[in-house]
Protein backbone atom coordinates (compact mmCIF):
# COMPACT_ATOMS: atom_id res chain seq x y z
CA UNK A 1 0.00 0.00 0.00
CA UNK A 2 1.22 3.49 -0.77
CA UNK A 3 2.18 6.11 1.76
CA UNK A 4 1.21 3.06 5.26
CA UNK A 5 3.06 5.24 7.61
CA UNK A 6 2.81 8.97 7.66
CA UNK A 7 4.49 11.61 9.70
CA UNK A 8 1.38 15.00 10.02
CA UNK A 9 3.32 18.30 11.41
CA UNK A 10 2.52 21.64 12.01
CA UNK A 11 4.09 23.67 9.67
CA UNK A 12 4.08 26.99 11.45
CA UNK A 13 3.91 28.00 14.98
CA UNK A 14 0.81 25.11 16.40
CA UNK A 15 -2.57 25.57 15.88
CA UNK A 16 -2.45 24.96 11.61
CA UNK A 17 -5.42 23.03 12.31
CA UNK A 18 -3.67 19.11 12.58
CA UNK A 19 -6.42 18.09 14.57
CA UNK A 20 -9.34 18.47 11.58
CA UNK A 21 -6.50 16.95 8.84
CA UNK A 22 -6.13 14.13 11.09
CA UNK A 23 -9.61 12.85 11.98
CA UNK A 24 -10.01 13.29 7.88
CA UNK A 25 -7.43 10.99 7.48
CA UNK A 26 -8.17 8.80 10.49
CA UNK A 27 -10.97 7.32 8.64
CA UNK A 28 -8.34 5.46 6.14
CA UNK A 29 -5.35 4.68 8.95
CA UNK A 30 -5.85 1.87 11.69
CA UNK A 31 -3.36 3.04 13.89
CA UNK A 32 -3.03 7.18 15.49
CA UNK A 33 0.12 7.99 17.49
CA UNK A 34 1.29 11.07 19.45
CA UNK A 35 4.48 11.05 19.68
CA UNK A 36 5.56 14.25 21.68
CA UNK A 37 4.64 17.02 23.78
CA UNK A 38 1.61 16.79 25.91
CA UNK A 39 -1.76 18.86 27.06
CA UNK A 40 -0.25 21.97 25.95
CA UNK A 41 -1.52 20.89 22.88
CA UNK A 42 -5.43 21.50 21.73
CA UNK A 43 -6.50 19.78 18.70
CA UNK A 44 -9.87 20.59 17.66
CA UNK A 45 -12.18 18.34 15.34
CA UNK A 46 -15.82 19.24 14.32
CA UNK A 47 -17.59 15.85 13.23
CA UNK A 48 -21.31 15.66 12.91
CA UNK A 49 -22.20 18.87 14.77
CA UNK A 50 -19.92 18.01 17.80
CA UNK A 51 -17.03 19.97 18.42
CA UNK A 52 -13.97 17.74 20.58
CA UNK A 53 -10.96 19.32 21.56
CA UNK A 54 -8.36 16.77 22.38
CA UNK A 55 -5.15 17.46 24.40
CA UNK A 56 -3.75 14.37 24.68
CA UNK A 57 -6.15 11.22 23.01
CA UNK A 58 -4.80 11.23 19.43
CA UNK A 59 -7.94 12.74 17.30
CA UNK A 60 -8.70 9.31 15.53
CA UNK A 61 -10.21 8.67 18.56
CA UNK A 62 -13.60 9.44 17.35
CA UNK A 63 -13.07 6.86 14.89
CA UNK A 64 -14.66 2.66 16.06
CA UNK A 65 -11.76 0.63 16.10
CA UNK A 66 -8.87 2.70 15.41
CA UNK A 67 -6.00 1.91 17.44
CA UNK A 68 -4.65 5.13 19.44
CA UNK A 69 -1.32 5.28 20.62
CA UNK A 70 0.19 7.70 23.44
CA UNK A 71 3.30 7.33 22.65
CA UNK A 72 7.07 7.28 24.61
CA UNK A 73 7.49 11.01 23.71
CA UNK A 74 4.66 11.93 25.15
CA UNK A 75 4.79 14.17 28.58
CA UNK A 76 1.72 12.66 30.04
CA UNK A 77 -1.20 14.48 32.69
CA UNK A 78 -2.98 11.46 33.88
CA UNK A 79 -6.35 13.44 35.32
CA UNK A 80 -6.77 15.25 32.03
CA UNK A 81 -6.37 12.55 30.06
CA UNK A 82 -8.89 10.68 32.50
CA UNK A 83 -11.11 13.90 31.43
CA UNK A 84 -10.68 13.59 27.85
CA UNK A 85 -11.52 9.55 27.96
CA UNK A 86 -14.73 10.07 30.40
CA UNK A 87 -16.39 12.54 27.86
CA UNK A 88 -16.35 10.28 25.07
CA UNK A 89 -19.38 8.68 24.58
CA UNK A 90 -18.35 4.86 24.19
CA UNK A 91 -17.93 3.38 27.26
CA UNK A 92 -14.34 3.45 28.59
CA UNK A 93 -14.20 -0.48 28.60
CA UNK A 94 -14.31 0.01 24.62
CA UNK A 95 -11.75 2.96 24.53
CA UNK A 96 -9.78 0.27 27.31
CA UNK A 97 -9.28 -1.98 23.75
CA UNK A 98 -8.03 0.36 21.61
CA UNK A 99 -6.16 3.25 23.46
CA UNK A 100 -2.42 2.24 24.41
CA UNK A 101 -0.74 4.05 26.33
CA UNK A 102 2.87 3.80 26.39
CA UNK A 103 5.30 2.50 30.13
CA UNK A 104 7.85 5.04 29.11
CA UNK A 105 5.71 8.47 28.71
CA UNK A 106 6.72 10.40 31.45
CA UNK A 107 4.37 11.83 33.89
CA UNK A 108 2.97 15.61 34.51
CA UNK A 109 3.66 15.98 38.04
CA UNK A 110 1.56 18.48 40.38
CA UNK A 111 5.28 19.87 40.96
CA UNK A 112 5.90 20.63 36.95
CA UNK A 113 3.02 22.27 36.44
CA UNK A 114 3.40 24.57 39.76
CA UNK A 115 7.30 25.40 38.63
CA UNK A 116 6.37 26.14 35.22
CA UNK A 117 3.77 28.54 36.37
CA UNK A 118 6.21 30.37 39.39
CA UNK A 119 9.30 30.00 36.59
CA UNK A 120 7.57 31.95 33.92
CA UNK A 121 6.06 34.70 36.45
CA UNK A 122 10.02 34.90 37.67
CA UNK A 123 11.18 35.88 34.35
CA UNK A 124 8.06 38.01 33.84
CA UNK A 125 8.98 40.28 36.86
CA UNK A 126 12.88 40.43 36.29
CA UNK A 127 12.59 40.89 32.59
CA UNK A 128 9.59 41.51 30.77
CA UNK A 129 10.63 40.24 27.27
CA UNK A 130 12.19 37.31 28.78
CA UNK A 131 8.97 35.13 29.87
CA UNK A 132 7.78 32.57 26.80
CA UNK A 133 4.57 32.78 27.85
CA UNK A 134 3.75 28.72 28.26
CA UNK A 135 0.93 27.15 29.02
CA UNK A 136 1.47 26.25 32.37
CA UNK A 137 0.67 22.66 31.53
CA UNK A 138 4.03 21.65 33.29
CA UNK A 139 5.36 20.68 30.16
CA UNK A 140 9.04 22.57 30.22
CA UNK A 141 9.71 21.00 34.08
CA UNK A 142 8.80 17.51 32.79
CA UNK A 143 10.80 17.30 29.94
CA UNK A 144 13.56 18.44 32.34
CA UNK A 145 13.33 15.64 34.32
CA UNK A 146 12.83 13.59 32.01
CA UNK A 147 16.35 14.33 30.65
CA UNK A 148 18.30 14.90 34.12
CA UNK A 149 16.75 11.13 34.44
CA UNK A 150 14.73 12.01 37.50
CA UNK A 151 11.14 11.47 36.07
CA UNK A 152 8.37 9.34 36.89
CA UNK A 153 7.10 7.47 33.58
CA UNK A 154 3.88 5.73 33.26
CA UNK A 155 5.32 2.20 34.37
CA UNK A 156 6.09 3.93 37.89
CA UNK A 157 2.40 5.19 38.95
CA UNK A 158 1.15 1.19 38.70
CA UNK A 159 4.06 0.43 40.85
CA UNK A 160 3.57 1.46 44.37
CA UNK A 161 6.89 0.87 45.72
CA UNK A 162 8.89 2.18 42.79
CA UNK A 163 6.48 5.26 42.67
CA UNK A 164 7.02 6.00 46.64
CA UNK A 165 11.12 5.71 45.96
CA UNK A 166 10.90 8.06 43.03
CA UNK A 167 8.25 10.76 44.71
CA UNK A 168 10.75 10.63 47.52
CA UNK A 169 13.49 11.47 45.62
CA UNK A 170 11.90 14.25 43.50
CA UNK A 171 10.28 16.02 46.33
CA UNK A 172 13.39 15.79 48.40
CA UNK A 173 14.95 18.21 45.52
CA UNK A 174 11.93 19.76 44.71
CA UNK A 175 10.86 21.09 48.14
CA UNK A 176 14.15 23.43 48.19
CA UNK A 177 13.84 25.11 45.19
CA UNK A 178 10.11 25.83 45.84
CA UNK A 179 10.98 27.31 49.37
CA UNK A 180 14.54 28.90 49.02
CA UNK A 181 14.19 29.71 45.46
CA UNK A 182 10.21 31.22 44.88
CA UNK A 183 9.76 31.15 49.04
CA UNK A 184 6.64 29.23 48.64
CA UNK A 185 5.24 26.36 50.95
CA UNK A 186 6.99 22.46 50.58
CA UNK A 187 4.57 19.53 48.82
CA UNK A 188 3.08 17.04 51.17
CA UNK A 189 3.97 13.55 49.88
CA UNK A 190 1.70 11.86 50.74
CA UNK A 191 -1.22 14.08 48.82
CA UNK A 192 0.88 14.01 45.72
CA UNK A 193 1.37 9.69 46.43
CA UNK A 194 -2.33 9.00 46.91
CA UNK A 195 -3.29 11.21 43.69
CA UNK A 196 -0.57 9.41 42.07
CA UNK A 197 -1.60 6.14 42.86
CA UNK A 198 -5.39 6.74 41.58
CA UNK A 199 -3.67 7.98 38.54
CA UNK A 200 -1.91 4.53 38.04
CA UNK A 201 -5.29 2.45 38.83
CA UNK A 202 -6.94 4.55 35.88
CA UNK A 203 -4.04 4.24 33.40
CA UNK A 204 -3.42 0.70 33.99
CA UNK A 205 -5.40 -0.60 31.42
CA UNK A 206 -4.16 1.65 28.84
CA UNK A 207 -0.48 0.62 29.76
CA UNK A 208 1.51 -1.03 26.57
CA UNK A 209 4.82 -1.22 24.73
CA UNK A 210 3.67 1.45 22.34
CA UNK A 211 7.23 -0.21 19.81
CA UNK A 212 5.79 -3.09 19.64
CA UNK A 213 2.06 -2.30 19.34
CA UNK A 214 2.88 -0.44 16.18
CA UNK A 215 5.70 -3.04 14.85
CA UNK A 216 2.87 -5.37 14.84
CA UNK A 217 0.23 -3.14 13.66
CA UNK A 218 2.66 -2.63 10.38
CA UNK A 219 3.82 -5.77 10.17
CA UNK A 220 -0.21 -6.99 10.16
CA UNK A 221 0.02 -4.80 6.88
CA UNK A 222 -1.82 -1.75 8.88
CA UNK A 223 -1.51 1.86 8.43
CA UNK A 224 -0.05 4.03 10.80
CA UNK A 225 -0.65 8.08 11.05
CA UNK A 226 1.87 10.18 13.36
CA UNK A 227 -0.53 13.28 14.92
CA UNK A 228 2.38 15.93 15.48
CA UNK A 229 1.82 18.15 17.95
CA UNK A 230 2.64 22.20 18.39
CA UNK A 231 4.51 22.81 15.19
CA UNK A 232 7.80 23.35 13.25
CA UNK A 233 8.94 26.94 14.77
CA UNK A 234 7.76 25.81 17.98
CA UNK A 235 10.73 22.81 18.32
CA UNK A 236 12.97 23.19 21.07
CA UNK A 237 15.87 22.30 18.30
CA UNK A 238 14.18 24.39 14.87
CA UNK A 239 12.10 26.62 16.68
CA UNK A 240 13.09 30.15 17.55
CA UNK A 241 14.79 29.19 20.75
CA UNK A 242 13.98 30.25 23.44
CA UNK A 243 10.48 31.17 22.35
CA UNK A 244 9.62 27.20 22.03
CA UNK A 245 8.22 24.66 23.41
CA UNK A 246 10.39 21.82 24.98
CA UNK A 247 9.76 19.21 22.76
CA UNK A 248 10.64 18.16 19.36
CA UNK A 249 7.48 19.10 17.04
CA UNK A 250 9.14 18.08 13.79
CA UNK A 251 8.51 14.83 11.78
CA UNK A 252 11.89 13.23 12.74
CA UNK A 253 10.28 13.36 16.53
CA UNK A 254 8.41 10.45 15.52
CA UNK A 255 10.77 8.51 15.35
CA UNK A 256 12.09 9.28 19.08
CA UNK A 257 8.91 9.21 20.40
CA UNK A 258 6.53 7.28 18.61
CA UNK A 259 9.60 4.33 18.08
CA UNK A 260 9.72 3.97 14.30
CA UNK A 261 12.80 4.32 12.21
CA UNK A 262 12.98 6.83 9.97
CA UNK A 263 13.17 4.59 6.98
CA UNK A 264 9.98 3.77 7.36
CA UNK A 265 8.19 6.63 7.24
CA UNK A 266 6.63 6.99 3.46
CA UNK A 267 5.50 10.62 3.68
CA UNK A 268 5.51 14.04 5.86
CA UNK A 269 2.57 15.89 5.50
CA UNK A 270 2.83 19.58 6.97
CA UNK A 271 -0.34 21.43 7.96
CA UNK A 272 -0.15 24.52 6.90
CA UNK A 273 -2.78 27.38 8.16
CA UNK A 274 -3.78 29.96 5.17
CA UNK A 275 -2.13 32.65 7.12
CA UNK A 276 0.03 32.74 10.28
CA UNK A 277 -0.80 32.53 14.15
CA UNK A 278 1.12 32.47 16.93
CA UNK A 279 0.33 32.03 20.83
CA UNK A 280 2.62 33.13 23.75
CA UNK A 281 6.00 35.26 23.48
CA UNK A 282 8.53 35.50 20.31
CA UNK A 283 9.23 37.02 17.30
CA UNK A 284 6.78 36.93 14.48
CA UNK A 285 8.20 39.07 11.78
CA UNK A 286 4.59 38.83 9.39
CA UNK A 287 2.78 39.95 12.71
CA UNK A 288 -0.27 42.28 12.00
CA UNK A 289 -1.01 44.62 15.13
CA UNK A 290 -3.86 46.46 13.49
CA UNK A 291 -7.15 45.68 11.97
CA UNK A 292 -5.89 43.50 9.56
CA UNK A 293 -4.85 41.19 12.30
CA UNK A 294 -7.86 41.64 14.57
CA UNK A 295 -10.07 40.33 11.39
CA UNK A 296 -8.13 37.70 10.69
CA UNK A 297 -8.43 36.39 14.88
CA UNK A 298 -12.17 37.02 14.20
CA UNK A 299 -12.73 35.65 11.10
CA UNK A 300 -10.53 32.35 12.08
CA UNK A 301 -11.95 32.46 15.47
CA UNK A 302 -8.19 32.10 16.64
CA UNK A 303 -8.33 32.05 20.23
CA UNK A 304 -6.12 29.32 21.97
CA UNK A 305 -7.85 25.52 22.27
CA UNK A 306 -6.15 25.36 25.55
CA UNK A 307 -5.60 28.25 27.54
CA UNK A 308 -8.36 30.85 25.30
CA UNK A 309 -5.52 33.07 24.85
CA UNK A 310 -5.99 35.41 21.52
CA UNK A 311 -3.22 34.25 19.22
CA UNK A 312 -1.59 36.89 17.43
CA UNK A 313 -2.33 36.99 13.63
CA UNK A 314 -0.62 37.90 10.77
CA UNK A 315 0.29 37.24 6.98
CA UNK A 316 1.15 34.12 5.47
CA UNK A 317 5.15 33.38 5.74
CA UNK A 318 6.60 31.20 3.01
CA UNK A 319 10.21 32.61 3.85
CA UNK A 320 8.76 30.07 7.09
CA UNK A 321 7.02 27.96 5.33
CA UNK A 322 10.33 26.89 3.33
CA UNK A 323 12.26 26.53 5.97
CA UNK A 324 9.79 24.17 7.44
CA UNK A 325 9.87 21.80 4.21
CA UNK A 326 13.31 21.48 4.56
CA UNK A 327 13.16 20.86 8.11
CA UNK A 328 10.65 18.20 8.31
CA UNK A 329 11.29 17.03 4.56
CA UNK A 330 7.24 18.10 3.30
CA UNK A 331 6.44 15.75 0.95
CA UNK A 332 2.61 17.27 1.01
CA UNK A 333 0.69 20.40 2.44
CA UNK A 334 -2.97 20.11 3.39
CA UNK A 335 -3.38 23.94 3.87
CA UNK A 336 -6.38 24.52 6.40
CA UNK A 337 -8.41 27.94 6.70
CA UNK A 338 -8.82 29.39 3.22
CA UNK A 339 -12.31 30.14 3.80
CA UNK A 340 -10.83 32.44 6.48
CA UNK A 341 -9.09 34.76 3.69
CA UNK A 342 -12.55 35.34 1.85
CA UNK A 343 -14.06 39.11 1.90
CA UNK A 344 -10.58 40.62 2.17
CA UNK A 345 -9.42 43.55 0.72
CA UNK A 346 -6.18 42.18 -0.20
CA UNK A 347 -3.99 39.69 0.38
CA UNK A 348 -0.24 39.55 1.10
CA UNK A 349 2.20 36.81 1.37
CA UNK A 350 5.78 37.10 2.78
CA UNK A 351 8.18 36.34 0.38
CA UNK A 352 11.41 37.66 1.47
CA UNK A 353 13.20 39.17 4.69
CA UNK A 354 14.90 42.19 4.65
CA UNK A 355 17.53 42.31 7.21
CA UNK A 356 20.78 45.13 8.17
CA UNK A 357 19.88 46.36 4.64
CA UNK A 358 19.72 43.48 2.28
CA UNK A 359 17.08 40.74 1.33
CA UNK A 360 16.89 36.95 1.59
CA UNK A 361 14.89 34.07 1.49
CA UNK A 362 16.48 31.71 4.25
CA UNK A 363 14.87 31.55 7.25
CA UNK A 364 17.24 32.56 10.60
CA UNK A 365 15.54 30.53 13.60
CA UNK A 366 17.77 33.20 16.36
CA UNK A 367 15.32 34.60 17.84
CA UNK A 368 17.19 38.20 18.11
CA UNK A 369 17.86 38.06 13.90
CA UNK A 370 14.05 37.50 13.63
CA UNK A 371 12.82 40.69 15.43
CA UNK A 372 15.20 42.90 13.20
CA UNK A 373 13.65 41.06 10.53
CA UNK A 374 11.65 43.07 8.00
CA UNK A 375 9.44 40.87 6.11
CA UNK A 376 8.99 41.93 2.12
CA UNK A 377 5.61 40.94 0.86
CA UNK A 378 3.81 39.96 -2.22
CA UNK A 379 0.29 41.20 -3.24
CA UNK A 380 -2.04 38.38 -4.62
CA UNK A 381 -5.60 39.34 -5.31
CA UNK A 382 -8.47 38.35 -2.97
CA UNK A 383 -11.51 37.22 -3.87
CA UNK A 384 -14.97 38.02 -1.93
CA UNK A 385 -16.96 35.07 -2.65
CA UNK A 386 -17.90 32.53 0.43
CA UNK A 387 -16.06 29.34 -0.36
CA UNK A 388 -17.27 27.29 2.37
CA UNK A 389 -19.24 25.09 0.22
CA UNK A 390 -16.49 24.05 -2.33
CA UNK A 391 -15.75 20.71 -2.52
CA UNK A 392 -13.70 20.50 -5.56
CA UNK A 393 -10.82 22.64 -6.38
CA UNK A 394 -12.07 23.74 -9.72
CA UNK A 395 -15.24 25.22 -7.74
CA UNK A 396 -12.80 28.03 -6.12
CA UNK A 397 -12.67 31.36 -7.38
CA UNK A 398 -9.64 31.92 -9.84
CA UNK A 399 -7.79 34.06 -7.07
CA UNK A 400 -8.52 31.24 -4.40
CA UNK A 401 -6.87 29.18 -7.15
CA UNK A 402 -3.82 30.94 -7.52
CA UNK A 403 -3.40 31.85 -3.82
CA UNK A 404 -2.89 28.01 -3.96
CA UNK A 405 -1.00 28.03 -6.98
CA UNK A 406 1.33 30.05 -5.62
CA UNK A 407 2.25 28.47 -2.31
CA UNK A 408 2.73 25.19 -4.77
CA UNK A 409 5.08 27.22 -6.35
CA UNK A 410 6.66 29.04 -4.05
CA UNK A 411 7.51 25.56 -2.16
CA UNK A 412 7.63 22.97 -4.75
CA UNK A 413 5.66 21.44 -2.61
CA UNK A 414 1.56 19.92 -4.02
CA UNK A 415 -0.88 21.33 -1.87
CA UNK A 416 -3.07 18.01 -1.58
CA UNK A 417 -6.13 18.81 0.71
CA UNK A 418 -7.35 22.43 1.27
CA UNK A 419 -9.94 23.45 4.48
CA UNK A 420 -12.29 25.63 4.16
CA UNK A 421 -14.70 25.23 6.90
CA UNK A 422 -13.98 23.86 10.34
CA UNK A 423 -16.51 20.67 9.80
CA UNK A 424 -14.81 17.53 8.47
CA UNK A 425 -16.93 17.56 5.35
CA UNK A 426 -15.60 21.13 4.24
CA UNK A 427 -12.72 20.06 2.65
CA UNK A 428 -11.30 19.94 -0.72
CA UNK A 429 -9.11 16.57 -1.55
CA UNK A 430 -6.54 17.04 -4.54
CA UNK A 431 -4.83 14.26 -5.30
CA UNK A 432 -4.08 13.06 -1.84
P1 LIG B 1 -4.40 22.23 15.95
O1 LIG B 1 -3.85 22.49 17.30
O2 LIG B 1 -3.36 22.33 14.88
O3 LIG B 1 -5.18 20.96 15.87
O4 LIG B 1 -5.42 23.43 15.64
P2 LIG B 1 -6.51 24.03 16.68
O5 LIG B 1 -7.62 23.08 16.83
O6 LIG B 1 -5.83 24.51 17.90
O7 LIG B 1 -6.94 25.32 15.89
C1 LIG B 1 -7.48 25.26 14.61
C2 LIG B 1 -8.84 25.97 14.63
O8 LIG B 1 -9.26 26.22 13.31
C3 LIG B 1 -9.92 25.13 15.25
O9 LIG B 1 -10.86 25.99 15.86
C4 LIG B 1 -10.54 24.42 14.06
O10 LIG B 1 -11.91 24.04 14.28
C5 LIG B 1 -10.45 25.51 13.02
N1 LIG B 1 -10.28 25.04 11.63
C6 LIG B 1 -9.51 24.03 11.17
N2 LIG B 1 -9.53 23.97 9.84
C7 LIG B 1 -10.33 24.99 9.44
C8 LIG B 1 -10.72 25.49 8.15
O11 LIG B 1 -10.33 24.98 7.09
N3 LIG B 1 -11.55 26.58 8.15
C9 LIG B 1 -12.00 27.17 9.29
N4 LIG B 1 -12.79 28.22 9.20
N5 LIG B 1 -11.65 26.71 10.51
C10 LIG B 1 -10.81 25.66 10.57
P1 LIG C 1 -1.11 22.56 19.24
O1 LIG C 1 -0.73 21.11 19.21
C1 LIG C 1 0.17 26.69 19.78
C2 LIG C 1 3.29 27.44 22.76
C3 LIG C 1 2.87 28.21 24.00
C4 LIG C 1 4.18 28.94 24.29
C5 LIG C 1 5.24 27.90 23.95
C6 LIG C 1 5.74 27.10 25.14
O2 LIG C 1 -2.50 22.83 19.68
O3 LIG C 1 -0.75 23.23 17.95
P2 LIG C 1 4.66 25.17 26.63
O4 LIG C 1 3.43 25.17 27.48
O5 LIG C 1 4.67 24.16 25.57
O6 LIG C 1 5.92 25.17 27.46
O7 LIG C 1 4.64 26.61 25.92
O8 LIG C 1 4.62 27.01 23.03
N1 LIG C 1 2.49 26.22 22.48
C7 LIG C 1 1.57 26.14 21.52
N2 LIG C 1 1.10 27.09 20.66
N3 LIG C 1 -0.29 25.42 19.71
C8 LIG C 1 0.18 24.47 20.53
O9 LIG C 1 -0.17 23.17 20.40
C9 LIG C 1 1.12 24.81 21.51
N4 LIG C 1 1.77 24.12 22.49
C10 LIG C 1 2.61 25.00 23.06
O10 LIG C 1 1.82 29.10 23.71
O11 LIG C 1 4.34 30.01 23.42
MG1 LIG D 1 -4.13 23.78 18.90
Amino acid sequence: MKNRVQALVGAQWGDEGKGRVVDVLAGNADVIVRYQGGANAGHTVIAGGKKYIFHLLPSGMLYPNRICVIGNGVVLDPAQLKSEVDELSPAPSEIGTRLVVSCGAHIVMPYHKKLDLLSEAARKKLDSGSHIGTTGRGIGPCYVDKYNRIGIRAEDIVSPKILEKKLRLNLNEKNPVLEKIYRESPLEFDEIYEDACEWGRFIAPYLGDSTLEIDNALRDGKSVLFEGAQGTLLDIDHGTYPFVTSSSCVAGGCSIGGALGPGRIDRVIGVVKAYCTRVGEGPFPTEELNDTGERLRQGGAEFGATTGRPRRCGWLDLVALNYSVKVNGLDVIALTKLDVLSGLDELKVCVAYRLNGSETDIFSNSAEKLRETVPVYRTLPSWKENISGCRKFSELPQAARDYVNFIEESTSIKVGLIGVGAGREDTIIRDF
